[in-house]
């Protein structure tokens, strides 16, 4: 077949994996299907360091999950911690941990793993003075610093649970966060640094928690030096609280299925849900993935570019390379920052082997020029991961040729927050690839496709992607409403797990991810909902009534279309329009924005009030030939005025 692209030959060449061929990936899939709970007790046993190690493999399953979350190594208990550093100490204490690059080119900072240790044993006792213990919860309103690792890895050593908020959320969504998990906690910094500008990330969660009692303290990193204000007896300083504790620390020791964070994910309705992951499932799955899908190599300089305040961040900067050893590059800027050869740069002095990105990132930075890759060295690289949002074959192929030099893998990973880690993917060092496709299930994952009547696909076919079967790595319930979860996850396609993602499947068994079929919007690789964008756009007062819509999008791969309806006696006009951005900003933060907007008199409905967002779609991507039957909605004429005035007609 011309599209497939065999592993080359230097992603193959002295790998230390047991897979380097399909036959090999074969043959793994079946040895663990044959005895999953075997196989993962043994694989976990070997991968992480426990206190007591487990002896049994899955409890529960996707069938009783009503009633129960399913749980891995249930009798295993462990310091997460441990794994991650304690005993990396003896054979790779001298070794880059943590390598960080900050906002200005060259900026740099080594933690080795005895550092890293240190730190973050400091951290613990400074944390634990400040009352946070077991079970408790803490939020993480952080940049791109190492200490958000170090404060990360820091509460997991107490048994605390941390969730990590992007550093763009606004101070209402930060709130809401801090309510929903009942933190007692908030670890932030002066400010951010991102692309040369300050984000207040001090201010804004003194915005956050004003009136609320219920956090105690307020612990801040000093980072660019920026006054801030400050509430005493609240508010604490890192260096003043880290820097004279003691450097060890006995990590508390927990079950597997204790909870180890809490990350807020959007969904088709209502608001942001906290998806847990557990300590002993989590980190053997990451671990795995982490090692298997890059190949991983003892002297690999790992670089992921993504934010700690997502999934990505949390798996593949912390938990995965850490537990394997790795020396993992922190990056605080952006792509573009000072110019359009920053990741490049950044590649060529570091020595960076495996580089993890978006495809909103190869987008934007093909467009620049290839003059930006070609000044750079970039002989290092081996392998090159996707991850976030479907990659085009064109922004692939441009990845492949002009940044791999055709020489290195490349790995586009699907998997989502409630998986944990990648659950389709190809092994660089044995998957051959097809621009596009995220290629194989990895061993352990079961995935199927169904249509929308239930039905299960055999062969090629495209439909709705479930995952039939349990894997250590999934997200356990959502924090405080299992009903929830269950409701979100399980009641599509019972009793499996429905991912939310369209996907086909082709005549070779490779995954072709065709983007979401719900009502969430993937917009440069973030997840927004459609109920949170209209939430915010229904604040301002000239707006009667809010739908909002994906269309394609050249760079981002979703924009976000708003159809708006306004009060009587309201108009449009720029003013509008900035105050419908503001509410955006607001309501969720800086990455949520309108891209187009369409005033209409109203929104096609259905009879019983149902807002029939097929039509909509349609209209965003500029298509309505196949718009079907509107003869039902509760006012058909309003159909034909939005087309006018988009200027389409069927
Ligand atoms: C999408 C990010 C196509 C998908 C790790 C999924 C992808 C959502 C890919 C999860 C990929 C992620 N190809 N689509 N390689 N990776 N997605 O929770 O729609 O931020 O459901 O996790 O991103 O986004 P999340």
């Amino acid at each position: 077949m011309a599209d497939l692209y065999p592993v080359p030959p230097q992603a193959q060449a002295s790998s230390p994996s047991r897979v380097t061929s399909l036959e090999a990936y074969a043959s793994l899939c079946r040895a663990i299907a044959a005895d999953p709970d075997a196989w993962w007790v043994a694989e976990a046993r070997r991968r992480l360091a426990w206190a007591d190690p487990p002896t049994r493999g899955l409890d529960g399953s996707f069938h009783d999950v009503v009633d129960s979350p399913v749980a891995w190594f249930a009798d295993g208990r462990l310091d997460v911690t441990a794994s991650c550093l304690d005993r990396h100490l003896a054979t790779r204490g001298d070794k880059p941990a943590i390598v960080w690059e900050g906002d200005e080119p060259g900026t740099t900072r080594t933690l080795t793993y005895r550092e890293l240790h240190a730190e973050v044993c400091r951290t613990a006792n400074a944390l634990a003075a400040l009352g946070l213990r077991k079970g408790d919860r803490a939020i993480l309103y952080m940049g791109m610093v190492p200490e958000a690792a170090i404060a990360m890895l820091a509460c997991a050593r107490l048994g605390a649970i941390h969730s990590v908020v992007f550093g763009g959320f606004s101070a209402e969504a930060l709130r809401d966060r801090v309510l929903d998990c009942g933190a007692e906690l908030v670890i932030t910094q002066d400010e951010g640094r991102r692309g040369g500008r300050s984000i207040p990330l001090k201010a804004t969660t003194d915005e956050a928690l004003a009136g609320l009692t219920e956090v105690r303290h307020v612990l801040v990193l000093r980072h660019t030096g920026a006054e801030v204000g400050w509430q005493a007896g609240r508010d604490v300083w890192w260096h003043e609280a880290v820097a004279p504790a003691a450097p060890t620390h006995e990590g508390v020791i927990c079950e597997a299925e204790d909870p180890l964070f809490i990350l807020y994910t959007s969904g088709s309705t209502g608001r942001p849900k906290g998806l847990v992951h557990t300590r002993g499932g989590y980190l053997a799955w990451t671990s795995f993935t982490h090692e298997l899908v890059f190949d991983l190599r003892e002297d690999d300089v790992y670089a992921c570019v993504a934010d700690v305040g997502w999934i990505t961040g949390h798996s593949y900067i912390v938990y995965g390379p850490l537990c394997n050893g790795a020396t993992t590059l922190m990056f605080e800027s952006t792509p573009l920052h000072p110019d359009p050869g920053r990741y490049w740069d950044l590649v060529e002095r570091h020595g960076v082997t495996v580089f993890y990105t978006a495809p909103t990132a190869i987008r934007t930075l093909a467009a620049a020029g290839d003059h930006h890759v070609t000044a750079h060295d970039l002989s290092s690289l081996r392998v090159l991961g996707t991850v976030g949002e479907p990659i085009n074959p064109e922004a692939w192929r441009w990845y492949h040729e002009v940044v791999g030099q055709g020489r290195c893998a490349v790995v586009d990973t699907w998997w989502q927050t409630e998986t944990g880690g990648m659950m389709i993917a190809p092994l660089a060092s044995a998957t051959p690839t097809k621009p596009g496709s995220a290629t194989l299930p990895l061993p352990t994952v079961q995935a199927t496709i169904v249509d929308a009547q239930d039905r299960v696909l055999r062969g090629p076919g495209q439909g709705r992607l479930c995952l039939t079967e349990p894997w250590p790595g999934v997200a356990r319930t959502v924090w405080g409403d299992h009903a929830r979860y269950v409701a979100t996850y399980f009641s599509q396609h019972p009793p499996w797990y429905f991912t939310g993602d369209g996907c086909r499947r082709d005549a070779d068994g490779y995954h072709w991810i065709t983007g979401r079929v719900d009502d969430v919007l993937n917009v440069s690789g973030h997840r927004i909902g459609t109920a949170e964008i209209e939430a915010a756009l229904v604040t301002v007062d000239a707006v009667a009534e809010a739908a909002v819509v994906g269309f394609p999008h050249d760079v981002k791969g979703q924009g976000v279309m708003a159809f708006v309806v306004l009060q009587p006696g309201e108009q449009g006009g720029s003013t509008l329009e900035a105050s419908l951005q503001q509410a955006c900003r607001t309501g969720i933060g800086a990455h949520a924005r309108v891209d187009r907007l369409q005033l209409v008199p109203g929104l096609p409905k259905t009879r019983s009030g149902k807002v029939m967002r097929r039509i909509l779609r349609k209209v965003a991507e500029g298509d309505v030939s196949s718009l079907g039957d509107t003869s039902t909605l509760a006012d058909p004429g309003v159909v034909d005025v939005i087309l006018a005035d988009a200027g389409l007609s069927r």
